[in-house]
């Protein structure tokens, strides 16, 4: 039984994440899609909200969960007994990132390992920070996110614009 962690803080999900959802769940038996709940950062939207968005965007695939966390990612991972992480690569740039904390990931627990998926090619530029800021400015954001999402951006940023 091969189940592995996804983690991430998708605020909000893009298709960039669920290419890789889909690719990773497509070759382990249960796929967990962890929602990092970081107090230290203000994002978009709550875990909840963002929880609920992945819930939907995923809910023809079978074997996946979506599960918000705090704290350290390898805790996480031992809690769920997952045996593998996995990280997204898009470009060069995310490597450096992604090899320190998988390194420190293995430091703290050597029974877990971290694999990398390349993301597909048309989605190697995306990601929530772009999307949020094309939106923020009045931008068309419906060709990197599921139109549910589109619409749940626009609508908080107004929100947010109002408070
Ligand atoms: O989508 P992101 O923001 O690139 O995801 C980053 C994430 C959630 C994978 C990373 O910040 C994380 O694992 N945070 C939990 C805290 C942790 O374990 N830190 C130590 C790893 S070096």
């Amino acid at each position: 039984m091969l189940r592995a962690i996804y983690p991430g803080s998708f605020d909000p999900v893009t298709y960039g994440h669920l290419d890789i959802i889909r690719r990773a769940a497509a070759v382990s038996d249960e796929l967990i899609v962890g929602v990092l709940n970081n107090k230290a950062k203000i994002p978009l939207f709550s875990v909840e909200e963002r929880v609920k968005m992945l819930c939907k965007a995923t809910e023809d695939l079978g074997n996946v969960r979506i599960i918000p966390f705090e704290g350290l990612l390898i805790d996480f991972a031992k809690q769920m007994d997952a045996k593998v992480i996995v990280r997204g690569l898009r470009a060069i740039t995310d490597f450096e990132y992604e090899l320190q904390m998988a390194q420190t990931n293995r430091k703290l627990n050597e029974e877990v390992e971290t694999l990398f998926m390349t993301t597909s090619l048309e989605y190697s530029y995306l990601s929530s920070t772009t999307v949020k800021e094309v939106a923020s400015f009045g931008g068309d954001i419906s060709q990197f996110v599921p139109e549910f999402v589109a619409k749940e951006v626009t609508e908080k940023i107004k929100e947010k614009r109002r408070v």
